[in-house]
């Protein structure tokens, strides 16, 4: 069998997901833990910061009975240099997976295809695939189904609503889309999405058309990781794309608020509805060690 990875969700098929979702749900309840990787080790290449990712992938295979580095690319030799395929041929033959959070999606896609064991996108500037598997798990747990629901998405187009798209384009959601007009999400992403499933994603332009009616309101922060430059140019173009009470409205009453955090309160979320009744961002969090565990068995033989 040849190795997979997790480079993007397109990487996945229907059956996969339901399956890596199955798995996420008994692993949450499972009493007495197995260690299905004993002996086994995760390298973790950070490019970036992380809370969620790197403590859920960390605390994940040491409770599946294996182990975890953590590797800043600076300390790396790849940060002085070396190239991602040396550095992906030495890594296989020490570890049994190898984890990357970086900028360039490329060094993702290079990485996976020089490695010799399963490459997992901890997230790039183009996409976060771990973040949008368990965030399905959460809609299933809160709402029994995760192809029904609405969902609608608002504001900034980028990794994490890239891998919503290509969610939607795989599973066939009805996913609502409301970007400012010089913030959509990659087009050639939509496009393959629209493929599968001509019905999966619609853009409006108005974030109140797109929450209309909709189980699920998602949002991220508006100046990701690597483009604080863009800040004071991005808050300009983003005023009306808050998450607030009066956008909340136009929802269905039981309609939950997510977001993938770390959230920058008061900018594309209000502290109220954050913390309010309909927020889940607290069980999204958790369910990333969950969904990591799921994924680490599936890739990790
Ligand atoms: N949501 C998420 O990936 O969080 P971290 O940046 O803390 O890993
Ligand atoms: N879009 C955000 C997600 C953080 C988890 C970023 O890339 O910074």
């Amino acid at each position: 069998m040849p190795k997979r990875d997790l480079t993007s969700i397109f990487d996945l098929s229907e059956t996969e997901i339901e399956g890596l979702i199955k798995e996420a749900v008994r692993l949450k309840k499972e009493k007495k833990r197995s260690l299905p990787l004993q002996g086994k080790t995760l390298a973790m290449i950070f490019e970036k910061s992380s809370t969620r990712t790197r403590v859920s992938f960390e605390a994940g295979m040491y409770q599946l009975g294996g182990m975890a580095l953590y590797l800043n690319s600076t300390d790396l030799h790849l940060g002085r240099g070396e190239t991602i395929q040396d550095t992906a041929r030495t890594l296989s033959r020490y570890v049994d997976c190898i984890m990357i959070r970086t900028f360039a999606h490329d060094n993702v896609t290079q990485l996976a295809n020089a490695a010799s064991v399963p490459v997992i996108n901890g997230l790039s500037d183009l996409s976060h695939p771990c973040q949008i598997l368990s965030d399905l798990l959460t809609v299933y747990e809160k709402k029994g189904d995760y192809k029904k629901p609405v969902y609608a998405y608002i504001g900034d187009g980028n990794n994490v609503l890239n891998s919503w798209i290509e969610a939607a384009g795989i599973l066939g959601l009805n996913l609502k889309i409301a970007t400012p007009a010089l913030h959509k999400p990659s087009q050639a992403i939509l496009k393959k999405s629209l493929a599968m499933n001509p019905k999966s994603v619609t853009l409006y332009d108005n974030p109140a058309d797109a929450v209309r009616d909709a189980d699920i309101v998602y949002t991220d922060v508006w100046v990701s990781m690597g483009q604080e430059d863009l800040r004071e140019e991005k808050l300009k173009a983003f005023s009306g794309f808050q998450i607030n009470d009066s956008l909340l409205k136009h929802a269905r009453p039981d309609a939950i608020v997510m977001h993938c955090l770390p959230a920058h309160r008061g900018e594309e979320i209000t502290s109220g509805v954050l913390d309010g009744r309909q927020s889940v961002v607290f069980d999204q969090a958790e369910n990333r060690l969950h969904m990591q565990k799921a994924l680490l068995k599936f890739l990790i033989k």
